[in-house]
């Protein structure tokens, strides 16, 4: 893999998270806390810049093993939240994307941009076959992104993820790079 920067726009950047980020990174999870908490299930166990940076380093030992990266997402120079994949599953060329943004960051189409780009990037650089993307069923914000990017429903893993004392249902939503390669030129006009 070469070196990990996308730049969406004059504004929004994509860099590879390093542990120069955990300091900025931890002050966005910080002034977030409740917000993120409803959907995220790491955020009660990250209580320090320190327990960020030991997390960067896995995400980054993750990139070194081949296995996927995650990316702080920049806004007109600051850093707003982050998308990653999650471990690749070469054996069946697939891989699941997550990503979360600092609540008065949304409403941009920060996210959306920011998964067009990691998509692109698994179909074209990666050769992979399919990109999933899971949401709890509550999470109408987090659903309408595969949605606007025409992910196909897959169907509802239920109980799929635990939030700190209950059990969520996910949606599952899918897209093949067949498809995306068919209508990468419809998204470019949305
Ligand atoms: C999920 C999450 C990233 C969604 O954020 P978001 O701001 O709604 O998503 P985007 O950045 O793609 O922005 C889309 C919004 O910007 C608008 N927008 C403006 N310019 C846009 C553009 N160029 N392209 C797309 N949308 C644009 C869209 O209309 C949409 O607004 P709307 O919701 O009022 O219709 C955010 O709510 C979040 O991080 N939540 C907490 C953590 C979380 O749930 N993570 C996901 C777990 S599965």
């Amino acid at each position: 893999m070469g070196p990990i920067h996308f730049i969406i726009d004059q504004d929004i950047e994509l860099r590879l998270l390093a542990e120069q980020d955990a300091p900025a990174l931890f002050s966005l999870i910080e002034q977030n806390r409740p917000y993120l908490r409803e959907w995220l299930p790491w955020v009660d166990y990250t209580r320090s810049a320190e327990d960020e940076r030991a997390f960067i380093r896995s995400l980054y030992e993750q990139y070194k093993g081949n296995h996927g990266f995650a990316c702080g997402i920049w806004y007109q120079g600051q850093i707003t939240g982050t998308i990653g994949y999650h471990p690749i599953d070469w054996a069946h060329h697939k891989v699941e994307i997550g990503y979360w943004l600092a609540a008065n960051y949304q409403g941009k189409g920060l996210m959306t941009n920011a998964c067009r780009a990691m998509i692109t990037y698994a179909f074209d650089t990666l050769k992979l076959n399919r990109v999933e993307i899971r949401c709890a069923t509550g999470n109408i914000r987090s659903c309408a992104i595969p949605q606007r990017l025409d992910f196909k429903f897959d169907g509802i893993v239920k109980q799929g993820e635990w939030l700190y004392d209950h059990f969520v249902d996910l949606f599952l939503y899918s897209m093949l790079a067949g498809d995306w390669e068919k209508q990468r030129d419809v998204q470019h006009e949305k």
